[in-house]
């Protein structure tokens, strides 16, 4: 595990989109495993600027997402599918029928088997990841096997409190969700996951020094031979 801790958000988004680009530009068909909520924003935001200043080119890349609220279609604005149009792929020349995220509507079981009948048939060279309070990875919550393929998970009642920021009120919060699993992330050729804020201090300290335990999923990351952590001083003001 390679940890490098940046004094400032923007230095440390910079680095992480400095790194994509340079990956892209290497292998312009790359297949990257993309990430939701807060932490990815200002990354994408570099990202689509380098885009429109011709710096990079998303056409030929593919994307498969963590996971998905059940029970949200892409119209609803806290949908996973939504926040990925409106906050990169509106604004990149990525197709979207090379886009994969699990469907919030399907039938779950459908849904999921033909994620990971897209997912199984590439080889991910990136996944993003952010990280859960409570040391989830896409909607991994502890307890998770760590031998997981996608399927359908219960929400932790502190993610429906950490994402209710993102609905009106934490009862309109799904309860369910569908996500990829596991063994899926680390399947990954080069896994970054990034974590910003003294409310992820605890879990930052459990998945770098903790045990590899089911109850910590992120702790899993020990385990893979080629994973950067990115996190800024608050992210790693429990650290050794
Ligand atoms: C969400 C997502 C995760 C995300 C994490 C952290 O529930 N399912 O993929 O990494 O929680 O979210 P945030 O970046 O908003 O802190």
């Amino acid at each position: 595990m390679k940890v490098e801790i940046f004094k400032d958000k923007e230095t440390l988004y910079r680095s992480v989109s400095d790194f994509y680009v340079k990956a892209i530009n290497e292998k312009p068909n790359m297949t990257l495993g993309l990430a939701t909520g807060t932490t990815p924003i200002p990354l994408y935001k570099n990202l689509i600027e380098s885009y429109k200043n011709k710096q990079v080119s998303f056409k030929d890349i593919t994307t498969f997402n963590l996971d998905e609220y059940i029970g949200l279609d892409k119209t609803h604005k806290a949908s996973y599918a939504y926040f990925m149009k409106n906050q990169l792929f509106d604004h990149i020349d990525i197709k979207l029928e090379n886009t994969f995220i699990p469907s919030g509507i399907l039938e779950p079981q459908v849904a999921i088997s033909e994620f990971q009948k897209a997912l199984d048939a590439h080889q991910v060279d990136i996944q993003l990841l952010g990280l859960g309070s409570n040391g989830h990875i896409g909607f991994n919550e502890p307890g998770t096997p760590f031998n997981s393929t996608t399927h359908q998970t219960d929400l932790a009642l502190s993610t429906i409190e950490d994402n209710s920021r993102m609905f009106e009120s934490i009862k309109d919060v799904p309860t369910q969700s569908i996500t990829m699993g596991i063994q899926d992330i680390m399947r990954a050729s080069k896994i970054i996951l990034i974590a910003t804020g003294k409310q992820k201090a605890e879990a930052v300290y459990g998945m770098i020094h903790g045990p590899v335990d089911e109850n910590l999923p992120a702790s899993i990351l020990q385990k893979h031979n080629d994973v950067v952590i990115y996190l800024d001083e608050a992210a790693a003001s429990k650290l050794k």
